[in-house]
């Protein structure tokens, strides 16, 4: 599978069969994303929470391209309710798509919709696909049970928020790598806005000082997984 980073906490994976998932796809508001919504496309549209910077553009992505909406039960009712194909779950739960399976696990944060109402728990997603695992924490603050989801499921790869004030900053990111033990380590969620500037580097120093190893993923990059 490829990712593809378009900066803040939005992802593009295409699957070996060419399947394309968004995760969080926050685009056209975002000044740091390299392309705008009506550049991309989406076979699924996973999202963590129903805030304005995660579901972002989702719905003007679904309008042209119709994907299945994946995500805890109250957010996946709401786009459900916005005429759009969803698929709900909660945390805890996976499930065996076509591109691969997908388990939703804790973040501590909020959700609310952008009209004010209750988006449901915010989650993180552990996806399997084509022989990797991915763990996208979602926007979430420490907690000593990422230990507990790196030992169910052995994490290639974890992308981890950095920015600070919203979320974790880079010293608790950094002990999130320490107990979630992925592979590798891609930082996220930061230099969107002033107030998370934060300094990829400085991650991938701390995480490597931990002897574990992290990817900075310039905004527009694409990776091979
Ligand atoms: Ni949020
Ligand atoms: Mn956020």
């Amino acid at each position: 599978m490829k990712l593809k980073y378009f900066s803040h906490s939005s992802f593009q994976i295409t699957t070996d069969s060419g399947l394309v998932l968004l995760i969080d796809p926050f685009l056209d508001d975002n000044p740091t994303s390299p392309v705008s919504s009506d550049q991309v496309g989406a076979d699924f549209i996973v999202l963590t929470h129903a805030h304005g910077d995660h579901l972002g553009d989702g719905f003007k992505i679904a309008a042209r391209t119709d994907p299945l909406f994946i995500c805890v039960n109250e957010l996946a009712s709401y786009c459900s309710e916005k005429g759009f194909r969803a698929h709900n779950m909660h945390i805890g739960g996976s499930y065996a798509f076509d591109f691969g399976s997908l388990k939703f696990t804790i973040a501590h944060h909020g959700s609310m919709t952008p009209e004010g109402t209750y988006g449901g728990e915010p989650a993180g997603v552990v996806l399997s696909i084509d022989g990797k695992t991915l763990y996208h924490t979602g926007d979430t603050g420490l907690f000593y049970d990422m230990k507990l989801i790196g030992e169910m499921t052995s994490l290639d790869y974890m992308l981890v928020p950095i920015g600070d004030n919203f979320t974790m900053g880079i010293v608790d990111a950094v002990k999130a790598v320490e107990l979630a033990n992925p592979g590798i380590a891609i930082p996220m969620h930061y230099n969107t806005f002033p107030v998370i500037e934060a300094d990829p580097q400085e991650f991938r120093k701390g995480v490597e000082a931990i002897g574990k190893q992290a990817v900075v993923m310039g905004f527009g990059d694409e990776i091979v997984l």
